[in-house]
């Protein structure tokens, strides 16, 4: 391969240096582009853009591999927890049966939230969505637990006290926005286990698991684990560059995984599927009106940036739905509609011609409405699962030598200078 490519303008050639990843993903490196020839890159959206060198997650949107620090998706899914692959992605390799333990109880140690807190829960309107709530409350962390960033030991200490805290907080609003009592952690339950309890469990109900819901959260949040550069983590990145506290740029993460176009789109998806429901069942409908320019209206849960394939996570997530819906001896009227829906998309030319595939977010819905979780708290549910992903990319922009605080360049399109116009001389409108 060759070292570098040359750029040729007006006459003048500029070498620019190839870099190349360990899976031989292949970049040229601009650093010196625009002190060398004056240009900037444009690139809306980023679609061309590595904005860091990254050992978290691989994926080849064309073959539909994903990986976490080198190992598929589909075996994480299969043979490991949550809690483990969250080892994994922060700190690089999978847990001893010692650090695991430990990784346990310090998520145990810390799972609590200041009590001050609720009054903050108590007091956002009724209404309010859980996305905005929780990010909220994950800025306000720091306010209660300032940080220690010195040494490896505290970063790790802060790290997991969020991983435990998010997980109640998210609960709590739950709880708080029903006007239940709020339903405090057990040391005796594993992560989703306590997870559920905290959601679920009544004075007047005791929560009953169920092995498969417990599994499917697991492998649920397994898959919403990591995703590399997507719109959330480069927020997250972004955001952090500044050396803002780990707090403040999480919740940045957060914010952006609300919108409908990323982690709102499992909530989407479900609204989607109840509307064709509610007018009848008419998928085609649907399938007809996403294809039509004139018509803002998108399939929700199909097509993706990167993927130009099925997504592997639909994959194990449509299986997932089955087997759920199964052991629970449910029928879900809106897992038919999107499978009939799905089974017209993917063979229309249009879906094919654009690369449209489901995504994860298609049947993800149908599994946390299964589980007892309600729609408006489907992005809060992804949220939990991305926090591993976000901290250790977070780790390592703070670790990256390369380091530099993200200022994109723009090209201007506004107006050549002009001068101010005391009001008195302006044209009346
Ligand atoms: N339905 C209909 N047409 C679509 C869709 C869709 N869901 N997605 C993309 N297209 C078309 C789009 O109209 C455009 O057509 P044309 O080139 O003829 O103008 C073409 O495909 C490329 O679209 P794009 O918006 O430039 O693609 P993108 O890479 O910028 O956007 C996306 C990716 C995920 C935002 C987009 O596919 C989309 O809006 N999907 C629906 C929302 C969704 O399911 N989001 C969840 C993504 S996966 C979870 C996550 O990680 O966030």
């Amino acid at each position: 391969m060759a070292e570098y490519v040359t750029l040729t303008y007006e006459g003048r050639s500029y070498q620019l240096p190839v870099i190349e990843g360990t899976e031989n993903e292949r970049g040229i490196d601009i650093l010196r582009l625009r002190t060398d020839t004056g240009f900037i890159t444009y690139d809306p959206g980023f679609a061309n853009t590595g904005a860091c060198k990254s050992g978290i997650t691989y994926m080849d949107g064309e073959k539909g591999i994903l990986r976490y620090r080198g190992i598929p998706v589909e075996e994480l899914a299969e043979r490991s927890t949550f809690k483990e692959t969250s080892y994994l992605l922060i700190n690089g390799r999978l847990p001893s049966d010692r650090e695991l333990r430990n990784f346990s109880i310090m998520l145990n140690d810390h799972s609590l939230v200041h009590e001050d807190m609720k009054t903050f829960y108590q007091n956002f309107p009724r209404l309010s969505h859980p996305m905005g709530i929780l990010s909220s409350m994950v800025n306000a962390l720091r306010s209660f637990y300032p940080e220690l960033q010195v040494t490896e030991e505290e970063i790790n200490f802060t790290v997991t006290r969020l991983l435990a805290k998010v997980r109640t907080m998210a609960a709590m609003s739950y709880k708080i926005s029903r006007g239940h009592t709020v339903v405090y952690p057990r040391p005796d339950l594993a992560y989703s286990e306590n997870f559920l309890n905290m959601m679920f469990n009544t004075p007047v109900k005791p929560y009953e698991f169920i092995k498969e819901v417990v599994r499917a959260l697991e492998v649920f949040w397994i898959l919403h684990a990591d995703h590399e550069q997507n719109c959330s983590t480069t927020a997250v990145r972004v955001v952090g560059s500044g050396r803002v506290n780990l707090y403040a740029a999480i919740s940045a993460g957060m914010s952006a995984l609300w919108g409908p176009l990323h982690g709102g789109a499992n909530q989407a998806v479900i609204e989607m599927l109840s509307d064709i429901h509610a007018s009848g069942g008419d998928y085609r409908k649907a399938v007809e009106r996403a294809k039509d320019k004139n018509d803002s209206f998108r399939l929700m849960g199909f097509g993706h940036r990167v993927y130009k394939t099925y997504d592997p996570r639909a994959k194990i997530m449509k299986r997932m739905c089955d087997n759920l819906l199964e052991a629970l001896n449910l029928a879900d009227p809106l897992l038919d509609i999107a499978k009939e829906l799905e089974e017209v998309a993917v063979k229309d030319p249009y879906f094919v011609d654009h690369n449209l595939y489901p995504n994860v977010d298609f049947y993800s819905g149908i599994v946390l409405r299964a589980i007892g979780i309600p729609t408006n708290m489907f992005t809060v549910m992804f949220a939990i699962g991305r926090l591993p992903g976000w901290i250790a990319q977070w780790k390592e922009s703070m670790d990256d030598p390369q380091w530099r605080i993200s200022r994109p360049r723009q090209i201007y399109t506004g107006p050549l200078e002009t001068h101010y116009v005391p009001m008195s001389e302006r044209e009346p409108s």
